[in-house]
């Protein structure tokens, strides 16, 4: 778009020249757009009494017979900038035509503001509406209005203080975590978002067909025979890439990938997501322990990143919940700012606990005694819920958890089986208030086992084939991890439930928008 817009004002004799111009020329293209500021810069105050153009959407406007004030956002910061004009120099009612909302374009002088609450402030000379919002119609006013209205109107919320800072924030986590793996010199891959293959061995898979619905081709047993369809096999949308990243790290060393993934769980809680983004590097020559320092370094530096560059943003969403945590019970407040939650991550070591320690705390645990878990702890094997992964963090330990050598039953197909023959070199990282942030394992890299373990699971063969040669051809030890994108959100953020960290959410019984 931007690009569109300046070649339009540029004299035509300089267009062929821009359309080759190497990036050292962009200092030209930028100069003919100085003018226009983004409220991020202009409030920073270093172009007092430049003439500036400012554009945005109106949060509030005030009027009185000499006077307008215009609270305008665009976006760039949580902060509005004020613009200030005198009505009187415009054609008669215009600013009635103006409401929370519209989208104006302000031509004006930057000066420094002699009301409270704002440094620099705006005298528009010109104003220009580029779209009304009719308030009868326009459903956000400036009021606080309830997180479950937002989701029905997720197409208007980027437009609030509280997801304008969640969109913020979850850019500036995306920029970290690809900062985070090239400075570490990892390669970024992109593995297949259909697939024919199961990696998690779980079965929640959304199928990719373009079969007719109401009359598939059948094959002799009566079955749809999906020799017949785009891929000529059975396809779904993927639950995670790293089977393809394996392939990827056994002959790049380290490497990540970063995409959506798609799971058909009817999980309707506050931490699941039909889709939602993984972040999943993949490193040969790397045993579990190194796994579980890679993991806990990452989210270090990720957590480290937000508190430095997202910083105005975590203030104003852990204001949001101080208020919101005064609703409750005493009893049930937290015990932590949002700032000190993330703190509290950087000064402290992750536990590492095995399976079976954990299961020993938590059979011997109050709530495991009074019955107080959902799901009661009495023998070794049982697959943790998230209320114990909570206790154990949040009141046992206190302070964040890497459980590791799970039993192999709860464990996907591809874990490397330990000596006693029970369990397997997979690991949880546990985190308060969300539980597994990150799930991960060292690989079985020795083929004989592997295709056993396959086999003993029903796995089909056919479809891990390329998967299997790997292990026929330079094998080699190594190991990854999988951070849901969105429970980082969550942790980060402080909010409540994995939809409002999403800017559109997929969950059962909704895919609008
Ligand atoms: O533990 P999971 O299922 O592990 C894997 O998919 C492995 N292939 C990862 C790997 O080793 N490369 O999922 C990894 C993480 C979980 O720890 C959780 O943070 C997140 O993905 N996750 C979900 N997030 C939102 N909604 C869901 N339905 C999720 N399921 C898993
Ligand atoms: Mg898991």
């Amino acid at each position: 778009m931007t690009s569109v817009r300046l070649k339009a004002g540029i004299p035509c004799k300089y267009q062929s020249f821009l359309k080759f111009a190497p990036l050292s020329n962009l200092n030209f293209l930028n100069v003919s757009l100085k003018n226009r500021i983004k409220i991020k810069e202009a409030l920073k105050g270093d172009l007092i009494d430049e003439d500036i153009i400012i554009k945005g959407w109106v949060r509030t406007k005030r009027e009185s017979k000499n006077v307008v004030f215009i609270a305008l956002n665009d976006g760039s910061t949580m902060q509005n900038i004020q613009i200030v004009t005198d009505p009187s120099q415009f054609e008669r009612n215009f600013f009635n035509r103006i409401h929370t909302g519209a989208c104006l374009s302000i031509n004006g002088k930057l000066v420094a503001s002699q009301g409270k609450g704002q440094k620099v402030e705006v005298h528009a000379s010109g104003v220009e509406i580029y779209g009304e919002a009719n308030p009868d119609e326009y459903p956000l006013q400036p009021k606080k209005h309830s997180l479950e209205f937002l989701r029905e109107i997720a197409h208007l919320r980027p437009r609030t203080n509280t997801f304008g800072a969640i969109y913020r924030i979850r850019h500036h986590m995306v920029f970290a975590i690809h900062k985070y793996f090239n400075d570490k010199g990892f390669l970024n891959v992109h593995t297949p978002i259909i697939t024919g293959s199961d990696a998690e061995g779980a079965g929640e898979m959304f199928r990719v067909t373009t079969l007719p619905p109401l009359n598939p081709p059948l094959n002799d047993e009566g079955k749809v025979n999906y020799e017949e369809d785009f891929f000529e096999k059975e396809t779904n949308l993927t639950v995670s890439g790293q089977l393809e990243g394996e392939l990827a790290a056994l002959a790049l060393s380290e490497i990540y990938t970063f995409g959506p993934t798609f799971r058909a769980e009817n999980s309707n809680t506050t931490r699941h997501l039909a889709e939602f983004w993984m972040i999943e590097p993949e490193m040969a020559f790397y045993d579990l322990e190194d796994n579980m320092d890679l993991a806990e370094e990452f989210l270090k530096f990720l957590v480290k990143y937000a508190l430095d560059n997202c910083r105005e943003d975590l203030d104003f969403l852990a204001k949001r919940q101080e208020e919101e945590e005064k609703q409750k019970p005493q009893n049930e407040r937290s015990e932590m700012t949002l700032i000190e939650r993330l703190e509290f991550i950087l000064d402290n070591s992750f536990e590492r606990v095995t399976y079976t320690d954990a299961i020993d705390i938590l059979k011997n645990s109050k709530p495991n005694k009074k019955k107080k878990f959902q799901y009661l702890i009495d023998n070794w094997g049982a697959d943790l819920q998230s209320e114990h992964e909570r206790f154990l963090v949040e009141k046992h330990f206190k302070k964040p958890v890497i459980l590791y050598n799970y039993p192999k039953d709860i464990k996907a197909f591809y874990m490397r089986q330990n000596e006693d023959d029970n369990t397997v070199r997979a690991m949880d990282v546990l985190f308060p208030g969300i539980g597994e942030i990150i799930g991960g394992s060292q690989r079985e890299e020795r083929y004989d086992l592997l295709k056993k373990r396959i086999d003993e699971l029903g796995i089909e063969e056919e479809s891990l084939w390329w998967y299997l040669e790997t292990r026929k051809f330079g094998s080699a030890p190594h190991s990854g991890f999988g951070l849901g994108f969105e429970r980082l959100m969550l942790f980060v953020t402080g909010m409540g439930n994995i939809r409002d960290v999403i800017p559109f959410p997929r969950t059962p019984g909704n895919a609008e928008f």
